[in-house]
């Protein structure tokens, strides 16, 4: 058991002061937000993710506590990690003044405190050299260097999975130098690497993995520049499959019949090769301006991902081409917009192409009525539709409800267990359209729906049978 606190109670901080205290460390969770730090402490669970209910429940309290003093809990703590946000600046640059604020006051702790060696760890995303720049804050701010180290832990979660991400990683990142920081680290982690938590009988999740979690050291640099390249990667699949599902419907091929094909060469393999109306969130869009500027100030021009970052946009371009000849004109039209978080689990909003292309449908004078299973209450409290003319469904069958046609922005499991039949019978014109590719052609169509997808011709083809679709 380890002592450590987590500055910072957002997505990335909370579940991992939850999944800490669940591999059996005493955890404090720290936030310089009271009011969030109150509402914790009363059971209340600020972010929608599957698993944290149960974890939080399990172990507020107990291994897991919340505080908004960092003094306090910094000296209580062997390991401090920071999960701070790192927010864009004007330039694209990331902003490091939370990260700074942070090392400020924790070196400022450990100078009039003899409370012991402490391992610092960065989790934020961050660009390459924040580790050096938190040492150096801390020693300015009268940490002896002796008393601390500072490594890098990149956390690679995704919203909707985010618990069970962290609890079965594909792998552990430890960017450290001093041999005791790199074997604290793995005693933090050694639940997971061993395949001892797997085994215990209340283990969150489905079962335990074909092997345990693989655990990877290198230098803080390129712990830092693993995270930025992975999440640039992962984009860039997914700008790269949109635009072969643009080609795809120039040529009459389909996507879906490619997308298999490709990923089926275990080299490039088939996750993350969805087409849809782009990617969103609060990682990608931000991840790739700061890649960018990591590179620019390394002296590396990085035009790939100026590409990746312009289909992305493009994407949007293109859904409403495809909205308007399916629509003709859209003023005055009424549509029916399923999905409004930036994917499907989640009720994160933040970047979300569905947001977004509806912005522009309000521009070009249409109605809206949304539905969301889980992103309507962050819709209407952030204001982002506010005096628009946007109302909020029930469920998808009333966002229907006499439309013009019914959009699909979001990949919502649920939405594909749609009965169409029903909402054909709900729609004035029988249009659905899909940016997220959630239907199969021939059963949309066989419901009486014209169906418009992505990379897909709108006249189904006689196709082979996909598997897994
Ligand atoms: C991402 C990374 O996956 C994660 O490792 C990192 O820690 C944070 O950023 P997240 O933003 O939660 O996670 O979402 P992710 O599941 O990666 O999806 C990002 C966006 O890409 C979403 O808008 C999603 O709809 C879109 N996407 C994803 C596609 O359009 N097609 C795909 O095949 C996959």
């Amino acid at each position: 058991m380890i002592k450590m606190c987590v500055v910072g109670s957002g997505y990335v901080g909370l579940v991992a002061a939850a999944c800490f205290a669940e591999l059996g460390h005493d955890v404090t969770c720290v936030d310089n937000d009271s009011g969030r730090i109150g509402a914790l402490e009363r059971g209340d669970v600020p972010i929608h993710e599957r698993f944290l209910p149960e974890l939080l429940q399990r172990h507020r309290g107990k291994r897991l506590r919340f505080s908004s003093s960092l003094a306090s809990s910094v000296q209580a703590s062997e390991v401090v990690f920071i999960a701070v946000g790192t927010p864009p600046s004007e330039s694209g640059e990331t902003d490091l003044s939370y990260i700074e604020a942070v090392a400020r006051e924790v070196g400022a702790v450990m100078a009039t405190n003899a409370s012991g060696y402490k391992v610092i760890v960065e989790k934020s995303t961050v660009p390459a050299t924040t580790c050096e720049g938190i040492r150096r804050v801390m020693e300015l701010n009268g940490a002896s260097a002796a008393s601390f180290e500072v490594a890098s832990n990149p956390e690679f979660l995704r919203e909707g999975t985010a618990v069970t991400d962290f609890l079965y990683p594909d792998r552990i990142v430890i960017g450290a130098e001093g041999p005791r920081c790199i074997a604290l680290l793995q005693k933090i982690y050694e639940p997971l690497t061993s395949g001892a938590y797997y085994g215990l009988k209340e283990a969150i999740g489905e079962g335990a993995p074909a092997a345990p979690a693989r655990l990877i050291v290198t230098s803080a640099k390129s712990a830092e520049l693993i995270k930025h390249a992975s999440n640039a990667f992962l984009a860039m699949k997914i700008s790269f499959i949109n635009a072969v599902a643009a080609i795809c419907e120039g040529v009459g091929a389909d996507i879906d019949q490619v997308r298999q094909g490709i990923g089926a060469d275990s080299r490039i393999g088939s996750r993350f090769l969805n087409p849809g109306v782009g990617y969103g969130g609060s990682c990608f869009p931000k991840d790739i301006q700061a890649f960018r500027a990591v590179a620019q100030s390394a002296g590396y021009d990085f035009r790939l991902l100026e590409e990746v970052v312009r289909i992305n946009d493009e994407q949007r371009r293109r859904f409403m081409a495809k909205l308007r000849s399916a629509l003709w004109s859209l003023r005055g039209k009424r549509l029916g917009v399923l999905g409004l978080a930036f994917k499907g689990g989640t009720d994160d909003i933040r970047e979300s192409q569905a947001v977004a292309i509806i912005q522009l449908l309000l521009k070009e004078g249409c109605s809206i009525a949304a539905y969301d299973p889980a992103a309507m209450e962050k819709s209407r409290s952030s204001g982002v539709f506010e005096n628009q003319d946007v109302s909020f469904s029930s469920d998808a069958y009333a966002a229907a409800r006499s439309a013009d046609a019914l959009l699909i922005l979001t990949d919502w499991e649920e939405f594909a267990a749609l009965d169409l039949a029903r909402l054909r019978a709900e729609l004035k014109y029988p249009i659905l359209v899909d940016g997220r590719n959630l239907f199969r052609p021939e059963s949309v169509t066989a419901s009486g729906l014209i169906y418009v997808s992505m990379g897909r011709s709108e006249v189904p083809q006689k196709a082979a049978a996909i598997p897994g679709k």
